[in-house]
């Protein structure tokens, strides 16, 4: 008899990360580097991923990438990751970011972004993953989306 395939829901791994932009960070403009910020993007995706999968992720591959505002140093960043759907040993997770005005708190979105993780066993070799169960019209949305977005990547 097959094993049976745990299912989960899209909050079961919902994850929320907060960052602040120090100089560091930022290019000679003050504006937040885009490579510092997808790292930040694929380290709340990987938690994500892994709270899902409960094995060790890691990433595949990445896109529809749309930086659309800049943040400046000392704005409050904030990450959230969401599962859309979860293959046999792949899942997509969906990655929004949001910057926040410490004094206005004036907040708007910085970017989005779909990464793709694969589960690995202790061989690091993928393996199957719980399936996931979308709850509301938007992740029933998304989940019916991933389908296609995932064709395209093969493409
Ligand atoms: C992830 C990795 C183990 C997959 O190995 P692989 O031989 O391509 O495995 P498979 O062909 O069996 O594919 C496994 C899954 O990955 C998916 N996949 C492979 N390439 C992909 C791509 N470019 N985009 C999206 N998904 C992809 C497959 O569709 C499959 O998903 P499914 O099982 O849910 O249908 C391998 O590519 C790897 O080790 N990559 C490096 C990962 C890494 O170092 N990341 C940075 C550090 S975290």
């Amino acid at each position: 008899m097959p094993k049976k395939i745990k299912t989960k829901t899209p909050s079961d791994s919902e994850t929320l990360m907060t960052e602040v932009v120090y100089p560091n960070d930022a290019n000679p403009m003050g504006m937040l580097q885009g490579g510092r910020l997808i790292q930040w993007m694929d380290t709340a995706s990987a938690i994500c991923a892994q709270t899902h999968a409960e094995k060790i992720a890691v990433t595949v591959s990445l896109d529809k990438v749309l930086f659309k505002n800049p943040a400046k140093i000392g704005d409050i960043i904030t990450i959230k990751a969401k599962i859309t759907r979860a293959f046999d040993t792949s899942m997509e997770i969906f990655v929004r970011a949001w910057a926040r005005k410490v004094i206005s708190m004036e907040t708007y979105m910085i970017n989005e972004a779909y990464f793709t993780f694969v589960a690995l066993d202790d061989n690091a070799k993928p393996t199957l993953i719980p399936q996931i169960r979308p709850v509301s019209s938007e992740e029933k949305e998304h989940y019916n989306d991933a389908l296609i977005r995932k064709g395209q990547r093969k493409k």
